[in-house]
């Protein structure tokens, strides 16, 4: 980006009065590694459950893997510089488990760790500050083989990876994510399998979401122990739930739905218990008998920020008797015990993803976490749109991606006006990348990335951030 303080190409900051963030809050933007990074086989690096995934026939749309990727590993120097054009605070990046212990067991591989340090040095160099998550989403092969997220063993070897991350890194970076999306490792993972490694089990799914959090719990305890000064926490995607009338139905049925991709995270994390009605939604799945004394305590770790990935609202109805299960969100299977409940598509528009776009849900969701959970600081750790882009004479505009953040950012200013203790938010993503189980297929990037030439072209939304970055503001609408 040649001027990033030139005027934004929409103008939706050209009227009315500013609309201003509290002094200091962060603004950045987010990728994982699989996503970006590309060198899969490169400085010691071994598979995840991600590449072979990937490498699975009939897995990924047309078969796209992240081997190449945004070839991020080679040119990392030049993407911070690129962040740095942009303005951004701070750069939510997560560290490939399997690039810095191969294998998933035993010592480190510095080489690994040596292009996590350097990314590291670069970004203070640019004064943008890491915020680094240590697992999305890229499961050590070995492990998995072992028994994966479903095996309690697996909670830790993720604290030992976390301890070895904190001793390379604890010294230059502050804030520290645990896991990002735990329902999406455990439900897409081990219950629908539209996302690695693949398996479809309603009984390993919530195993595996409970071993996620007691891995999240040890790497807590780890982290407190040797980086006092460490802000620690966890990201989790988060819905609002909406029943699609008040019949006692779809009332039940959205009850289900929030405590399968809200409560069953939220309450072992910020309360220390399983919900009992989630418990009795599974009795048919699972007897829980893989929580042992002492667990939810250890889960319960105290936190200093909690992340919230936030992209659209679900709303649901209760089953039809005799109707076969809707495979809307990809698969009813990642709702185990909750299958047959329907989810309802309004009309409102939609992204690229079919997500629905619904601003105000991200309102709803920072009020109920800091009304009903905790008074700690809360980020929004991802907050994005895909849509169809088209590059014309070498540039790209996005108003419907500008549009949805512009829409989400109102949001969150609304929320913090109402109190909650918002101290940032992160774009999804930095820039386009590998979309998981849709590949390259689907752009959330405010950056544009042609994956023949790897040539960035930062996209109109990517202009407009900057300058609501530096104005640490938006207009009033
Ligand atoms: C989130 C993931 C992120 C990306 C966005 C679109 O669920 O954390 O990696 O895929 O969705």
């Amino acid at each position: 980006m040649s001027n990033p303080a030139s005027p934004p190409a929409v103008g939706v900051l050209d009227q009315g009065p500013e609309l201003t963030f509290p002094p200091g809050f962060l603004w950045g933007a987010a990728t994982a590694a699989y996503q970006i990074e590309g060198a899969a086989a490169e400085g010691g690096r071994t598979p995840s459950i991600w590449d072979t995934f990937s490498h699975t026939a009939g897995r990924t749309v047309a078969g796209h893997t992240g081997d190449v990727a945004c070839d991020h590993y080679h040119r990392m120097p030049d993407d911070v510089r690129l962040m740095a054009e942009l303005g951004l605070k701070s750069y939510r990046f997560s560290v490939s488990w399997p690039r810095v212990q191969p294998g998933g067991t035993g010592a480190a591989n510095q080489e690994g760790l040596d292009f996590y340090r350097r990314l590291v040095d670069e970004l203070l160099a640019h004064d943008i500050e890491p915020w680094l998550t240590l697992y999305h989403w890229d499961l050590p092969q070995p492990l998995e083989d072992a028994g994966g997220w479903p095996a309690r063993d697996t909670a830790a070897r993720f604290a030992d990876y976390a301890q070895l991350v904190a001793d390379a890194l604890g010294d230059r970076v502050k804030y520290w994510t645990t896991l990002n999306e735990p329902w999406c490792s455990a439900f897409l993972g081990y219950g629908s399998g539209v996302h690695a490694p693949g398996r479809s089990d309603g009984g390993d799914a919530v195993r595996a979401g409970h071993h996620l959090m007691l891995g999240h719990g040890l790497a807590v305890q780890a982290l407190r122990a040797s980086r006092p000064q460490a802000q620690l926490g966890i990201t989790l995607n988060l819905y609002p739930v909406t029943p699609a009338s008040d019949a006692a139905g779809d009332v039940d049925a959205a009850r289900r739905i929030d405590g399968l991709a809200n409560r069953f995270f939220l309450d072992p994390v910020l309360r220390g218990a399983y919900p009992a009605d989630l418990r009795t939604d599974l009795r048919q799945v699972s007897d829980f008998g893989h929580v042992r004394d002492g667990d939810l305590t250890i889960i319960s770790s105290p936190l200093d920020v909690v992340g919230i990935n936030y992209y659209s609202r679900h709303v649901v109805a209760a089953p039809v008797p005799g109707a076969e299960p809707e495979a809307y969100w990809r698969s009813p299977s990642c709702w185990p015990g909750s299958e047959d409940v329907r989810f309802v598509t309004r009309g409102v528009p939609v992204t690229d993803m079919d997500w629905e776009i619904d601003a105000p849900g991200l309102v709803e969701t920072l009020e109920r976490v800091h009304r009903d959970y905790t008074d700690l600081p809360l980020y929004v750790t991802e907050n994005g749109s895909a849509f169809v882009d088209a590059v014309v004479d070498g540039q790209v505009d996005d108003p419907d991606r500008l549009a949805y953040f512009d829409a989400h950012l109102r949001a969150a200013h609304a929320a913090i006006s109402a109190g909650v203790p918002l101290k940032g938010y992160f774009a999804w993503s930095l820039m386009d990348n590998f979309e998981w189980a849709w590949g390259y297929t689907k752009r959330f990037g405010m950056v544009h990335v042609d994956y023949d030439s790897q040539v960035r072209i930062p996209k109109s939304s990517a202009r407009w951030y900057a300058e609501v970055i530096r104005r640490n503001g938006l207009a009033a609408q």
